[in-house]
């Protein structure tokens, strides 16, 4: 076991107190923990439990406020787009639209309304910080998967507002790098990296010195961006800390960074926080990379909720944009084993690495088998696999599936499907105001509380962008793109079998 579960005895010895506020917050923080369903929140609890051989709760566990229905306009289950769109805009949308409505034109978002207010604002994640769920708050475009739009967006060079972002921080380089760099995701000659310094004034970094040379928040210059990876940043489990901070060090610097510029210049921030690859594992079938992702948001959202007790004028709401996987504890009747999921150190993603590598190398079949045995199963914690699912390895679609649902199966867990589902979720908030949003809720309501609780105006902010005639066409479909995306309902199910983790 090599994470310690200390914030759950943390949390408990934390008073309950509620920021006692007659007024509205200056600063809003919304933490979005993608993919975390309720099931979610029981398994890693138990689990917490089983560890510390004690009934304890999760630091959200006290901070549970509400429900969230989270329909999209199309389909009764939401993806990241649609579910980021109605936090940020405060609209129902179709499953793929970054910041756009039901007939592709730009909606303003809260993130934006703050920026034109002159507030600080950020975007902190652990996906690609072209994905989804941060696109949706600062960007726009009629699909997802257009990320290098959306990273053009992002440092203000596309954007019909100029730069709305102050300090980002995420996985995605590729989607800054010109197509002539070998790891470049983009396709044309754009080096997105270089003009964001030269033309937008950007601190473009990607070591962890760099990150660190912010000292908590206490140094360090807008706009900031810190983007270590090409891809998504690492799962928690699989987190080299030499080269990547954790989620809790990047949402602390950054709450500080924000607040330390916005006092100095007498305004107010948000701050958007997402633990994005809870999903990621939920898609994955992967008991171990969806416990410790969960584990990092809920020591994540105890740092914030202790940095709120001192700054009462920043306010938290969390919520997740959707379930993911149909998470069931207790498959057969009554069977859930947390201790089972105690020996894995890693991911199945990690373990389905080894397992390539172990069968690209030119090894006898017997060596094969038994370092298969060894580094994969044993190390994934299957100490007792069987020959049939040896075998099984071989044809599976995803090696890195076919590990996970060996181990969900053995902990007593099973998922319903490879996508997300329509149940509601939970709504977490801490500070100023927030118990306001007590009960259940649309997504939609979510993001226009907090719109309304800083004074902002979103209608505003769509008008500005609708003007952009230029911008309005740019972000439209092709011509022949728009039946195709909007019916495409196997879509997260289908990159997921690629191999490919989009979501
Ligand atoms: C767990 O706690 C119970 C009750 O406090 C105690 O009796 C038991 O010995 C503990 N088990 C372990 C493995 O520490
Ligand atoms: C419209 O938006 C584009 C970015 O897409 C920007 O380059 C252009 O200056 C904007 N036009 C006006 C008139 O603001
Ligand atoms: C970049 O910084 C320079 C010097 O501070 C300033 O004059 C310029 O307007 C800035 N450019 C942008 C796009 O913010
Ligand atoms: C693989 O190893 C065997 C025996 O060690 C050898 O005969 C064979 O040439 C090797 N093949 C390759 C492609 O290296
Ligand atoms: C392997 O061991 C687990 C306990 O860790 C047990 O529940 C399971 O039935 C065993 N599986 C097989 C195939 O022996
Ligand atoms: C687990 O769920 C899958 C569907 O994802 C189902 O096919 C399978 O039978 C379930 N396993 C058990 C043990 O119920
Ligand atoms: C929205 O725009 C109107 C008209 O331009 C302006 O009077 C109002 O102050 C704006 N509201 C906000 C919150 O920016
Ligand atoms: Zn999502
Ligand atoms: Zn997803």
């Amino acid at each position: 076991m090599k994470f310690s579960t200390t914030i759950v005895a943390a949390a408990m010895a934390l008073p309950m107190i509620h920021a006692a506020h007659h007024g509205k917050p200056k600063n809003y923080v919304f933490f979005l923990p993608d993919g975390y369903g309720p099931a979610s929140e029981t398994f890693a609890r138990d689990y917490a439990n089983w560890v510390d051989n004690a009934t304890v709760v999760l630091p959200v566990d006290e901070m549970a406020i509400g429900y969230v229905r989270t329909k999209a306009s199309d389909t009764l289950v939401t993806d990241s787009a649609a579910a980021a769109t109605a936090y940020a805009c405060g609209i129902k949308t179709y499953n793929g639209a970054i910041g756009v409505d039901d007939d592709y034109l730009p909606c303003g978002t809260i993130l934006e309304a703050a920026k034109l207010n002159g507030f600080y604002t950020g975007l902190v994640v652990t996906s690609r910080i072209t994905h989804a769920s941060p696109a949706g708050f600062a960007t726009h475009i009629w699909d997802r998967d257009e990320e290098a739009d959306i990273a053009d967006q992002l440092v203000g060079y596309a954007h019909p507002l100029g730069r709305v972002v102050d300090v980002m921080m995420g996985g995605g380089k590729c989607f800054f790098l010109p197509q002539s760099d070998e790891d470049s995701c983009r396709d044309d000659d754009i080096d997105l990296w270089s003009l964001a310094e030269t033309e937008y004034n950007w601190t473009m970094t990607s070591a962890r010195e760099s990150f660190d040379s912010l000292h908590n928040g206490e140094s360090g210059d807008f706009p900031f961006a810190f983007i270590p990876t090409m891809g998504h940043m690492a799962y928690e489990a699989d987190r080299d800390p030499q080269l990547e901070p954790s989620l809790t060090e990047m949402a602390v610097t950054a709450l500080n960074l924000l607040d330390r510029k916005s006092k100095e210049d007498d305004t107010s921030f948000f701050l958007f926080l997402e633990a994005s690859r809870i999903d990621h594992a939920g898609h994955g079938h992967d008991p171990i990379g969806h416990l410790f992702d969960i584990l990092e948001y809920n020591r994540a959202m105890l740092a914030v909720k202790q940095w709120i007790e001192e700054h009462d004028d920043t306010a938290l709401l969390s919520a997740a944009d959707h379930e993911c996987g149909g998470l069931t504890l207790g498959v057969p009747d009554y069977a859930w084993y947390p201790s089972v999921l105690a020996n894995a150190e890693r991911t199945s993603e990690y373990y389905a690495a080894i397992y390539d590598e172990i069968v690209a190398f030119n090894y006898t079949e017997s060596d094969k088998e038994s370092l298969i045995v060894d580094k994969v199963f044993g190390g994934f914690g299957i100490y007792n696999v069987t020959s049939e699912e040896i075998a099984g390895l071989s044809v599976a679609p995803s090696v890195a599936i076919y590990l996970g649902e060996i181990l969900a199966a053995r902990a007593g867990i099973n998922w319903s499907t490879l996508g997300h589902t329509g149940v509601d979720i939970t709504l977490f908030g801490y500070g100023c105001n927030t118990e306001k949003m007590v009960g259940n809720h649309e997504n939609t309501e979510v993001g226009m509380f907090m719109t309304a609780e800083l004074g902002l105006n979103l209608k505003n902010v769509t008008k500005m962008l609708m003007a952009n005639e230029s911008f309005v066409q740019m972000i439209q479909p092709p011509a022949d793109g728009k039946l195709l995306k909007r019916f495409q309902v196997d879509h997260e199910h289908d990159v997921m079998h690629a191999g490919i983790h989009k979501h």
